[in-house]
């Protein structure tokens, strides 16, 4: 079946299975900054954003998706740029597998909640899980970026 989805503020037309995940469909399509890990909605790794909200793709049927708009890292470079160098700055990033994921959920948060505190943040985040970093180094990151003090 023929779906459409706005990829990143571009239109196209996709075939796809009735029971086909968006992860699968969006790294068919090239979107290779996508990753997966737990493939049962639980760590926040496969994260895109639906209509500017976070959306795990690796439990997303694509044929929920059709007609909607889906934001990838691809389609927010210089924001994810942005971010990414507070992440640098303060450590946050060791083998870099949840960044597309983690910076795609900042970003989100970023559009929904003004002026967030510490634990705004935190709540926000976490479904978004990292193997590596102990969560302060990327709680500092956001912080700064956000011009969070508390
Ligand atoms: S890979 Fe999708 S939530 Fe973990
Ligand atoms: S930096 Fe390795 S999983 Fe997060």
């Amino acid at each position: 079946m023929k779906i459409n989805l706005k990829i990143n503020n571009i239109n196209r037309d996709i075939d796809v299975e009735p029971g086909e995940v968006l992860y699968d469909v969006l790294r068919r399509c090239g979107f290779t900054s996508i990753k997966k890990a737990c493939g049962t909605s639980s760590c926040g790794v496969c994260t895109v954003l639906l209509d500017g909200m976070p959306v795990p793709s690796c439990s997303y049927l694509a044929v929920k998706a059709d007609g909607h708009n889906i934001t990838t890292i691809e389609g927010i470079k210089e924001e994810a740029d942005r971010i990414g160098k507070f992440m640098v700055e303060e450590g946050a990033v060791q083998c870099g597998f949840c960044s597309p994921g983690f910076l795609l959920t900042v970003i989100a948060m970023e559009r929904e909640i003004e002026n967030p505190d510490s634990q705004g943040i935190k709540n926000y985040l976490a479904g978004n899980l990292c193997r590596c970093s102990g969560y302060e180094g990327q709680l500092r990151a956001v912080k700064k970026y956000m011009g969070v003090s508390e």
